[in-house]
This record gives structure tokens, C-alpha cells and sequence, in this order.
């Protein structure tokens, strides 16, 4: 370990998000990072060299030609923990794929030996375009991380996927990377779906049955396969969470729709981890006005049904290739009910956590241990939920890829 700052080579392409990402130099340098700016030629068009240099307190250049003494176009990506761009735009993807080196950022790209980010952002016809899809699958089977622009508004009238992320989010993206160092972007092509948050099922148009969970949890596994090159899909339900960058998230509130979202995304999945907390009972009938206490003298019974099972539908399912983790909530009896349900819901991973009304709900961290259907064991100490994630995805990625470096080690029992 060292003790000097973690240097980071900000790019910056032509695009309007170009604005974006002064943010997310703010939040760099505000956080004890080195920054250089290396912008385009053109992405100085959008945001001039001051506001760079300013916001970073380092020289800013777009050019081979500045400095030459320095040899900077070398010494910039040999000394940098994380080279990270954003926006990347189509022809900036395009010149990192094909090795072209025309500019400072395009020679940096390839003296760099550090984990490098690309924040794409441009149209949706643009992100579409085979061109730009071959380019992005380059860059990734390289081991580079391509965060999947989010969906919405975009410069103009039009709306669809190609937006830069948040720039909070996109931090979280570099904060993660570089925290990973020099480990393998191990889910780096591969699709992993998570579920996160809590079902309501509903009783009339205003009420509810629900559940305490915060969805910290899932958007914590979302956040971390992000930044180990995974393509995520996030199904939530009733979460108030930023969207993590790089995740597609598909919003949904009750189990039944949880079930929908959750087996469309899995039938290309290489993973599915069901962290979300699904209503095992929902209302019998849903009545389509707002229940009045004026409607009985007594209030009536509220006859409950069974929800499908997501997590053991996928266990029956059994696709060879597919790795199938869920959660268990235990009061009591943690281990024993554990192995039970793991056995019940036929899944290859379950993470079981003791909770109660002061545990594991809303809070930062989390505590677990992971039983494997082979029989292991690995207990996770008390900690942040991103390290329980790293963990899942740790066992994930041994079970994906047997016989292979292991990130680290579980004991049987
Ligand atoms: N789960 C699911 N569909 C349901 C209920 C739960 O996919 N209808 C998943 C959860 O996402 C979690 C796992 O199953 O990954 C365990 O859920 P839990 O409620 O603890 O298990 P149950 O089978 O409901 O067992 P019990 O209520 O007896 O504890």
C-alpha cells in the first residue's frame, strides 16, 4: 500500500454530457484523487481548458505537442491507477478499439496498463449501430469496463438508452474500479440479474401489504458486477435508491410482476441473485376502491394466496451455466433453516443473514454466511453490503468459470 494519492486520467470526448462530468471531476479530486484532464481536441468545445484546470489544479492539454520534454503522452497512462472517460463517444469508442493513437487521450488508452472505464454517451441510433456494438464487445473481451449509458431524455427531442449516467453514480463506478486495483474484471461479458427491494401486494388503490426492505443490498450486488465488467439488470421493486450506473433497472411493485421481470432477464443470464424480499402471500381479491370503515361495522378478513416462488422456479429450472443465488432472512435456528431452504429452493448459492427489528434492514452492513448446494461454507464478518456483494460474486465467479484462480477461500462443512 502506498500512501500517495490514486492517480486518475479524466478523458473527456465531444459530447454535450461533456458538462456532466466537471461533477464527477468534483467529486475526484474532492475525495483525495490526482486528476488529469485530458480532453479532445473537439470536447473543448463543450467545456473550455479553465474549468478543467481549475477543477482538477492540474495542467490540462489536448495535444501530443504540449510539453513535449515530458513525454506525456507516454508518462500519463504508464502512472495512472485509473484511466476513466466520459463521456465516450462513438468515434472516441471507435479510435480505443481499433488502437488508433491521434490525439493525447487515444495515445494514453494504449501505454495505459490500468483498469480503464469508457462512460459512453451519444444517441440511441449511434449506441445501436453494429459499428458501435463490435467496437463496445472489443473493448470489453479487452477487460475494460463499457458502463451501459442509461436510459431517457437526450440532447434534442428524442428519448432512449444513451445517456451519460449521474455523475454520483458514475463516481461510484470509479471508486469501485480502482478499489478492485489490478483484479480481473471476471463477469466482464457476462449478463447478471439481481433483484432488490421489497413486493407490496395490494389490498384496495391506497394500501398495501410490504416489507422493511431498503434494497441496500441489491443495488450494492448491482454496483459491484458494474465495476467487475458485468452487463446488470437490476429488477427493484419499490426502492428509493439512485440507479446505479451501468444497470438497466426495471421497476416493478408486486410479486407477480417481480416474477415476469426477473424470468424475461434470466433467460440470458449467466447469474440471477434474488436479494429482493418477495411477499410470500398476496390479497386474495384486490378491491378496486379504497376500502371504507363505513363499509362494515367489522372489519373484514383479508384472505391471503400464495405468491409464485421466483428464486425456486429458477432452482427447478436448472440451466446448465446458470449460477442461481438467493437470500434468507432468519430470525432462528440461522444454519440449520439455511441448509434446508438452500436444499428446498434447489439453488446453487444462498446467503443467509440473521435479521430483527435492529439488524441488517436499512443498515449500511450486513453480516452473512454463504452455503453452497456442493456443501461449502463462507462466513462473511460483519461489514459493508459492497463487501458481502464482492463475496457473492467471488463465489459466482468460481462457480461460472470451476477450476480457475479463486478470489478467495471457502471452507467446506
Ligand atoms: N423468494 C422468491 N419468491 C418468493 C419468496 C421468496 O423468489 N415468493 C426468494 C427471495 O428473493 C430470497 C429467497 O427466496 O432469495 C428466500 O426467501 P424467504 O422469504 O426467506 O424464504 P421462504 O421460502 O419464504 O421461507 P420462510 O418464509 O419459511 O422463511
Amino acid at each position: 500500500m502506498t500512501s500517495r494519492k490514486p492517480r486518475v486520467v479524466l478523458g473527456v470526448s465531444a459530447g454535450i454530457a461533456a458538462y456532466k462530468v466537471c461533477e464527477l471531476l468534483r467529486r475526484l479530486t474532492e475525495s483525495g484523487h490526482d486528476v488529469t484532464v485530458v480532453p479532445t481536441e473537439d470536447a473543448l468545445r463543450f467545456v473550455g481548458e479553465p474549468t478543467w484546470a481549475a477543477l482538477s489544479g492540474n495542467p490540462v492539454s489536448a495535444r501530443v505537442w504540449d510539453g513535449v520534454e515530458g513525454v506525456p503522452h507516454v508518462r500519463l497512462g504508464q502512472s495512472a491507477d485509473l484511466v476513466f472517460v466520459a463521456p465516450a463517444t462513438a468515434d472516441l469508442l471507435a479510435r480505443a478499439a481499433h488502437g488508433l493513437a491521434d490525439d493525447l487521450l487515444t495515445n494514453t488508452l494504449l501505454t495505459a496498463r490500468c483498469p480503464v472505464v469508457f462512460a459512453p454517451a451519444m444517441h440511441t441510433e449511434m449506441w445501436e449501430h453494429p459499428a458501435t456494438r463490435e467496437n463496445v464487445a472489443t473493448l470489453r473481451a479487452r477487460g475494460a469496463v463499457v458502463v451501459e449509458p442509461a436510459s431517457g431524455r437526450l440532447t434534442g427531442k428524442d428519448t432512449g438508452p444513451g445517456r451519460l449516467p449521474d455523475p454520483a453514480e458514475l463516481f461510484e463506478v470509479a471508486r469501485r474500479v480502482l478499489a478492485r486495483g489490478a483484479a480481473p474484471r471476471d463477469l466482464a461479458g457476462r449478463h447478471v440479474v439481481v433483484s432488490a427491494g421489497g413486493t407490496r401486494e395490494a389490498i384496495d388503490p391506497v394500501r398495501f401489504i410490504g416489507n422493511r426492505s431498503s434494497g441496500l443490498q441489491g443495488y450494492a450486488l448491482a454496483r459491484t458486477a458494474v465495476a467487475r465488467g458485468a452487463r446488470v439488470t437490476l429488477v427493484a421493486a419499490n426502492v428509493a435508491l439512485p440507479d446505479p450506473a451501468g444497470a438497466e433497472v426495471v421497476a416493478v411493485t408486486s410479486a407477480v410482476e417481480m416474477r415476469e421481470a426477473v424470468l424475461e432477464a434470466a433467460a440470458d443470464a449467466d447469474a440471477v441473485v434474488m436479494a429482493a424480499a418477495v411477499a410470500d402471500f398476496r390479497p386474495a381479491g384486490y378491491r378496486d376502491s379504497k376500502i371504507k370503515k363505513t363499509d362494515g361495522a367489522e372489519p373484514e378478513p383479508i384472505r391471503l394466496v400464495k405468491n409464485p416462488d421466483i428464486l425456486a422456479e429458477l432452482g427447478r429450472e436448472r440451466r446448465a451455466g446458470r449460477v442461481v443465488v438467493g437470500f434468507a432472512a432468519e430470525t432462528d435456528d440461522v444454519l440449520a433453516n439455511g441448509r434446508a431452504k438452500l436444499a428446498r429452493k434447489g439453488s446453487d448459492l444462498l446467503v443467509v443473514n440473521q435479521v430483527g427489528a435492529d439488524l441488517t434492514f436499512g443498515r449500511p452492513d450486513n453480516a452473512a454466511v454463504v452455503l453452497g448446494a456442493d456443501g461449502s461454507r463462507t462466513d462473511v464478518p460483519r461489514g459493508p453490503k459492497e463487501a458481502l456483494a464482492d463475496t457473492v460474486w467471488d463465489l459466482v465467479a468460481e462457480r461460472l468459470f470451476p477450476g480457475e484462480e479463486a478470489g478467495h477461500a471457502s471452507v467446506r462443512g
